[in-house]
This record gives structure tokens, sequence and C-alpha cells, in this order.
């Protein structure tokens, strides 16, 4: 049976960066809303003409948009693949929301996975983040530049971009959303035996193994 995960973590916990290799590794999907809207910003759509200001203010976006975002996806996934949450859900009412979208679809929620971090490690980690724009392959100023100066490793592109609420102050809203919002959902998965931690802080590697490890014991 197709497994279906949240990751949940703060932001630049690494949500992305482990959806990314559990897409190239195990036959599942990234349903990431912060990529979802930031690709209707791009697109100039209602959604993300709505969701551009909050965005970079580093505040959430509505419960209503993100779920129906969510929704759409999952409705344009294949039943054999699994399912992995990204940032979403963030509130208790999408938590909520996303019990009745997975009902709906006959999916069950395997595990939540939480990436434990050092909130103070994370502003570095995210104000040095930047990704190829042609292929979206990430890189940092100071933990993992391109090995060819300004070409891609992965395309040989030679434009890279940075998202506009990487700054330090809007990273600071962004934890306190997540605090606020986010990290009081977990009780609700915890009762339901759900949540797995994982350490954040370690190499990449090392948190995907703890990951797979996870996986396995499904
Ligand atoms: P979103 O895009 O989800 O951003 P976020 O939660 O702030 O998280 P990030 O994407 O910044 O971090 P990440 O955990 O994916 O880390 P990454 O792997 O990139 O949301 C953006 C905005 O959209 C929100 O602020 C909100 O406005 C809106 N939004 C989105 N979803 C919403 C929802 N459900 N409800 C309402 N609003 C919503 O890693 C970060 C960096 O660290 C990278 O450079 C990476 O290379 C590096 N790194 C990763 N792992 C490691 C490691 N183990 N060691 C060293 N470096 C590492
Ligand atoms: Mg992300």
């Amino acid at each position: 049976m197709a497994l279906n995960i949240i990751l949940l973590g703060p932001p630049g916990a690494g949500k992305g960066t482990q959806a990314a290799h559990l897409v190239a590794t195990h036959a599942m999907v990234q349903l990431s809303t912060g990529d979802m809207l930031r690709a209707a910003v791009k697109a100039g759509t209602p959604v993300g003409l709505q969701a551009k200001a909050v965005m970079e203010a580093g505040e959430l976006v509505s419960d209503e948009i993100v779920s129906a975002l969510i929704d759409d996806n999952l409705a344009a996934m294949p039943d054999s693949a699994g399912a992995i949450f990204d940032g979403y859900p963030r509130t208790a009412a999408q938590a909520h929301a996303l019990d009745a979208i997975l009902t709906a679809r006959g999916r069950k929620l395997a595990f939540v996975i939480e990436l434990d971090v050092d909130e103070d490690a994370l502003v570095d980690r995210i104000t040095g983040r930047f990704t190829c724009a042609t292929c979206g392959e990430g890189y940092h100023d100071r933990h993992k530049m391109p090995a060819v100066a300004d070409s891609c490793d992965k395309c040989g592109g030679h434009e890279f971009k940075r998202r506009p609420d990487d700054n330090a102050e809007t990273v600071r809203t962004r934890m306190a959303e997540y605090r606020a919002k986010t990290a009081p959902i977990l009780p609700i998965y915890e009762e339901r035996g759900l949540v797995r931690r994982v350490d954040g802080m370690a190499d990449m590697a090392d948190v995907s193994a703890a990951i797979e490890a996870i996986l396995q014991s499904a």
C-alpha cells in the first residue's frame, strides 16, 4: 500500500531536501504547499495574487487555499504513489482538513516525521540558500556551492535564484508562525501514535537514513 507521510519542522529544517530525496529513491510524490504557492505567484493566478504579500511577510496563507491545493494535487496522483506532505498541514484546521481529504481518497497517514532542529542554526541555513533557476537543484553559500562557479552541477544552467522570503527578518516571522500555529498540531498526531522524531541537525545523508529506517518499519 502507498505510504503517506507528513514532514514536519520549522523553516529550513530540511523538509524540501528530504522530500526530494524520497522522490528520487521511492515511488512517492512531493506535495509542497510552499512550492505550489510560489508557482501560483509566478503564474499570476488569483491564488498567487492573494498569497504573494502574505508569503513575503512570512505569514500563513489561508487554510482554505492551501487545503484546496492539496486536494487538487492529490486527486491528480496515481493511487499507487505515496504522498509526502511538505509544509502542510501547518494549523489545526489544516490537520483536520487533511484527515477528511485522505479519507475521501481512501488513503491513510503512515507517519508524521518531525525534523528536530536548532532554530538559531536555521537562520544561517535559510539566508544562504539558493537554487538553480533551470532545474531547481539546491545550493548554499557556505555549505554547498556549485563545483564550477556559476554553473549548476546537475544541469549546467547559469542562472540561480533566491526566495524573496529568505531574509533574516522574514525568517523570524516564519519561525514565530511555526511555534504559534504549527508546533501545537503535533499532539493531534502523537495521540494516534504516528509521530517519529529525527535529528534534523545531522548530515543530510544521516537524516535520509533515519527517515528510510522509519519507512522500512511500516
Ligand atoms: P515553505 O515553502 O513550506 O517554506 P518553509 O516551511 O518556511 O520551509 P523551507 O522551504 O524554508 O525549508 P525546508 O524545511 O524545506 O528546508 P530545505 O530543505 O529547503 O513555505 C513558504 C511560505 O508559503 C510560508 O511562509 C507561508 O507563507 C506559505 N505556506 C506554505 N505552506 C503553507 C500552509 N500549509 N499554510 C499556510 N501557508 C503556507 O533546507 C534549507 C537549507 O538547509 C537548504 O539550503 C539545504 O541545502 C540546507 N539543509 C537541509 N538539510 C540540511 C542538513 N541536514 N544539514 C545542513 N544543511 C541542510
Ligand atoms: Mg521547503
